[in-house]
C-alpha cells in the first residue's frame, strides 16, 4: 500500500515559564509525543514545536518577588525543562520562548495585519491601578468584600463563598494583592481585536464546526455564538471583541505606534507555535513562508480543555485575518488527577514528574500507563497507584515483555541465535493473525484511541501467550529430538514480539531501540510489522523492562522533602577581625532613586541613590551613583524606590563607564557560576536613608 507522505506541524500547549513541569504537562507531551512518533513510523514528516510562554503579569511580579528580571527568572525556568523532556523521552525538534525575537518580530507582523484589515480598535476603559506599585492591576490581584454576599477576601472577577459574577469595581474595599494599597480607577486606551466583526463571526462559525474539532467541542463553542454561558466570549448572536493589550509597566511586546502599550500575553502566546518553527527551520535553513504555504501542510495543536477558547476563536482568527494559515486540527485532552485530586496551581500534586526520574523509576512505565487511559474524548484521566502496578506489571512487563524473555534462551544456547526460515502452519497463521490487526491498531493511534489501541495491542499479546503454552517450549526442550518443534515455537515467538514491538514503538521508543539492539535489525518502521524475520540470527537476549516495585510508589508519594535552602556554597569564613575593624566600615541605608542599564555591558546597572545627605551647596539634593554588578538578577525598574545598605566610605573607584562611589550590599554564591543568583539587602520597614547600619 502506498500513502502518501503527510507534513505535519505539531504543537503541544506553551506551559508558562513560572514553574516547573507538573505531570499534567507530562501527559500532554506523552499523548502528543505518541501521536507525532505514530506518524514518523508511518514514514510521515513532522515538525513537533513548544515553547516556554515566558510573558504575562503573573511572571512578572513571580520574578519581582524571587528578586530577578522577568527574563532571568524565565530562563531560570527554561534551563530546568531539559531532564524532563529528555527523561520522559518527549522528543520535541525545537523548545523556544515566546520572549525570543521571532516571537516579538511576528506577533507585530500579525497585529499589524489585523489593523490593515481595520479589526483593531481603541477603547478607553476604566481600570483600577495600585498607585504603590505604579501599575493596573488584573482582576486577580485585587481583593475585597462580595457586592453580593459580604464576604471578606474575594478576588476581583468572583466570590467563592455564593459564587457571584461581578466585575472588580463593584467589591466593597478593594485593596491591591500586590501591594495592600487601596487601589484608584483610572482610565486607560485599550486596543481590541474586533472579534464582533461580521467577517470574525462568520468564519469562525464555518471553522469551527466543519468537522475539524472533537464534537464535544464544537457543540461547546457553538453555544458562544449563541451567546450563552461563556465568560470569554458570546454576545448574544455574535461574539465580544477582544481586549489585547495591557499598559507598562507588563513584561511583553510592545504594540507598535503606541508607546506604554503591550500585547496581552494570551496575544504572543500561539504565535510562539511559529515562532519556534522559524527558529527550528531557520537554523535548518529551510524557509518558513513556504513551508506555512504549502496546501498539504497539515497544523495540529494538542491542548488540555482549560484553553479551548484561544484556541478555537482567538487563534485561528488572529491567523486568519492576517492572512496566514489556520489551523487544521485542536485536538483538547482532559485533564489529569492524582488519586483523584485536581492538580494544584501553586502545589502541583504529590506526583512530582522529576522525583519519579530521581527514584529510578522508568519513564515508559508512565507513558504506558498513560497511554493506556487516553482517548479521543475531553475526559479527564487519574492516575491510581493500584491500577498503576497492575497495568505494568500484568499487562507491559507481563504479557509483552514475557514473551521475548521465555523465547529469547532457547533461540541464543540451542539455536546460536538464529530464528527459523518458516515457523510452520500454526506459527505462520498466528502471525498473520497480529498482522491482520496493524491498520485497526494505525486507525486508533491516529484518532488518538491510544487506550483502545493498547488493549488490542494486550489481546494479540494473550494469543501470543496461550500459543507459548499451547507449546511449552521448556518442556520440548528437554527432549533433544523436538528441537525443530522447540525452533519454530521459540522463532514464532521472536517474530510476534517483534510485531508487538513495531505497535508499542510509538509509546515506548526507548524499549523499542533496545529491542532493535537484541534483535539485531534496523530501526522498526510501521510497515516492518509486515515482514518476516525467517532466518535472521538475533543477539544475546539482554534484560528489557522491570517490574515495578510498589516500594517506589510509595517513595514517590512520601511528601517531599522541605525545599533545600539556596546552597550556602561551604563558602569558608573570612579571618576574625576585631569590633574596630568593623567599626571602620560605614554602611548606611541608602533609597535607590534611579536605576538604569549601561550601554556596553551585561552586568551593570547605574544606581542613583539617596544616602539621606541633605541638600548639596547648590541646594540640589545630594545623590550618590554607584555601578553594580547586578544587571543579571534585577530589572532597573524593580529597584526603583527601595532601600538598600550602602558601603558609605568605600574608596571611590574610577570605571569605564563613570565614577563608582562605594557599593550596595547583595549576598551570592562564592562560585557564582554554578550557583547564580544575588540576593540585594533591604532593611525592615521603618529605616530611612541616612541611618547607619552597626
Ligand atoms: N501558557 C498557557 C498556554 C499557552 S498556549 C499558546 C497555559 N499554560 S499552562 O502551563 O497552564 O498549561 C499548559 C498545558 O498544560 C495546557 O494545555 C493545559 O491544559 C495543560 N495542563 C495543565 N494542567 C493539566 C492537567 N492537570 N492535566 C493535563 N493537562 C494539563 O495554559
Ligand atoms: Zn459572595
Amino acid at each position: 500500500m502506498r500513502t502518501m507522505t503527510r507534513k505535519l506541524f505539531v504543537t503541544t500547549a506553551l506551559p508558562y515559564a513560572n514553574a516547573p513541569f507538573h505531570i499534567g504537562h507530562m501527559m500532554e507531551y506523552i499523548q502528543a509525543d505518541i501521536w507525532v512518533r505514530f506518524q514518523r513510523l508511518r514514514g510521515h514528516e513532522v515538525n513537533f514545536v513548544c515553547a516556554d510562554d515566558a510573558h504575562g503579569a503573573p511572571i512578572m511580579i513571580a520574578a519581582d518577588k524571587a528578586g530577578l528580571s522577568p527574563q532571568a527568572f524565565v530562563g531560570r525556568i527554561a534551563a530546568g525543562r531539559r531532564q524532563y523532556l529528555d527523561g520522559f523521552h518527549i522528543g520535541f525538534d525545537n523548545w523556544h520562548s515566546t520572549d525570543a525575537p521571532e516571537n516579538h518580530a511576528l506577533a507585530q507582523s500579525i497585529y499589524l495585519a489585523l489593523r490593515r484589515n481595520d479589526l483593531i480598535a481603541t477603547r478607553t476603559i476604566e481600570q483600577f491601578f495600585d498607585p504603590v506599585k505604579g501599575m493596573f492591576l488584573a482582576d486577580r490581584y485585587i481583593l475585597g468584600e462580595c457586592p453580593k454576599c459580604g464576604a471578606k477576601d474575594q478576588y476581583g472577577d468572583n466570590c467563592e463563598v455564593c459564587g457571584a459574577v461581578y466585575t472588580p469595581t463593584e467589591l466593597k474595599n478593594p485593596t491591591s494583592a500586590l501591594s495592600g494599597a487601596t487601589p484608584e480607577l483610572r482610565s486607560s486606551e485599550h486596543f481590541f481585536f474586533r472579534l464582533s466583526d461580521p467577517r470574525c463571526v462568520e468564519f469562525l462559525r464555518g471553522w469551527t464546526q466543519d468537522g475539524r474539532l472533537q464534537p464535544e467541542v464544537a457543540n461547546k463553542v457553538r453555544e458562544w455564538f449563541s451567546g450563552d454561558g461563556s465568560e470569554d466570549a458570546g454576545a448574544p448572536g455574535g461574539l465580544d471583541d477582544w481586549d489585547i493589550s495591557r499598559d507598562a509597566p507588563y513584561f511583553g511586546i510592545e504594540i507598535p505606534d503606541a508607546p506604554g502599550k503591550y500585547f496581552y500575553v494570551w496575544l504572543d502566546a500561539p504565535i510562539g507555535y511559529l515562532a519556534s518553527l522559524k527558529n527550528l527551520l531557520d537554523r535548518r535553513g529551510q524557509d518558513f513562508d513556504a513551508y506555512l504555504a504549502d496546501p498539504a501542510l497539515e497544523q495540529v495543536h494538542f491542548i488540555g480543555k482549560d484553553i479551548v477558547t484561544f484556541h478555537t476563536l482567538f487563534w485561528p482568527a488572529m491567523l486568519k485575518f492576517s492572512g496566514r494559515k489556520v489551523p487544521d486540527r485542536i485536538f483538547v485532552h482532559g485533564h489529569l488527577t492524582v488519586g483523584g485530586e485536581k492538580m494544584s496551581k501553586s502545589r502541583g500534586t504529590g506526583l512530582s514528574p522529576l522525583r519519579y526520574l530521581e527514584l529510578g523509576m522508568d519513564a515508559e512505565w508512565l507513558r504506558y500507563y498513560i497511554a493506556a487511559k487516553l482517548n479521543a474524548r475531553v475526559e479527564d484521566i487519574d492516575f491510581n497507584t493500584e491500577d498503576f502496578v497492575a497495568r505494568v506489571n500484568a499487562d507491559l512487563v507481563g504479557k509483552y515483555i514475557n514473551i521475548a524473555s521465555r523465547a529469547a534462551g532457547f533461540i541464543a544456547k540451542r539455536f546460536g541465535g538464529r530464528l527459523a526460515a518458516d515457523p510452520g502452519v500454526e506459527g505462520r497463521a498466528l502471525l498473520d493473525g497480529l498482522r491482520a490487526h496493524q491498520d485497526a491498531v494505525a486507525e486508533l493511534y491516529e484518532t488518538r484511541e491510544t487506550g483502545k489501541a493498547l488493549r488490542e495491542i494486550m489481546m494479540l499479546a494473550d494469543r501470543v501467550n496461550e500459543y507459548v503454552d499451547r507449546h511449552k517450549p521448556w518442556e520440548l526442550a528437554k527432549h533433544p529430538e523436538q528441537a525443530v518443534l522447540l525452533h519454530d515455537a521459540c522463532s514464532v515467538c521472536i517474530e510476534a514480539f517483534r510485531v508487538l514491538t513495531v505497535y508499542l514503538k510509538p509509546v515506548l521508543p526507548a524499549l523499542a531501540a533496545k529491542v532493535e539492539a537484541f534483535l539485531q535489525i534496523e530501526p522498526l518502521q510501521w510497515h516492518d510489522a509486515a515482514r518476516s524475520l525467517g532466518g535472521h540470527t538475533i543477539g544475546a537476549y539482554r534484560h528489557l523492562m522491570q517490574r515495578v516495585d510498589t516500594k517506589l510508589l510509595d517513595a514517590l508519594f512520601e511528601p517531599p522533602a522541605a525545599p533545600a535552602p539556596p546552597a550556602p556554597g561551604g563558602e569558608p569564613l573570612a579571618a576574625e577581625i576585631g569590633i574596630g575593624d568593623f567599626a571602620r566600615v560605614d554602611l548606611r541605608i541608602v533609597k535607590i532613586v534611579a536605576a538604569e542599564r549601561v550601554e556596553g555591558s551585561t552586568k551593570l546597572l547605574r544606581l542613583t541613590l539617596d544616602a539621606g545627605e541633605g541638600p548639596d551647596p547648590q541646594g540640589q539634593p545630594r545623590l550618590r551613583t554607584v555601578f553594580s554588578g547586578i544587571a543579571g538578577a534585577y530589572a532597573p525598574e524593580q529597584l526603583v524606590g527601595k532601600l538598600t545598605v550602602w558601603v558609605a566610605n568605600l574608596a571611590p573607584r574610577q570605571m569605564k563607564f563613570g565614577r563608582s562611589e562605594g557599593m550596595v550590599l547583595a549576598a551570592g554564591h562564592a562560585d557564582e557560576k554554578a550557583h547564580p543568583g544575588l540576593y540585594l539587602l533591604e532593611p525592615w520597614p521603618g529605616a530611612v536613608p541616612g541611618l547607619r547600619v552597626r
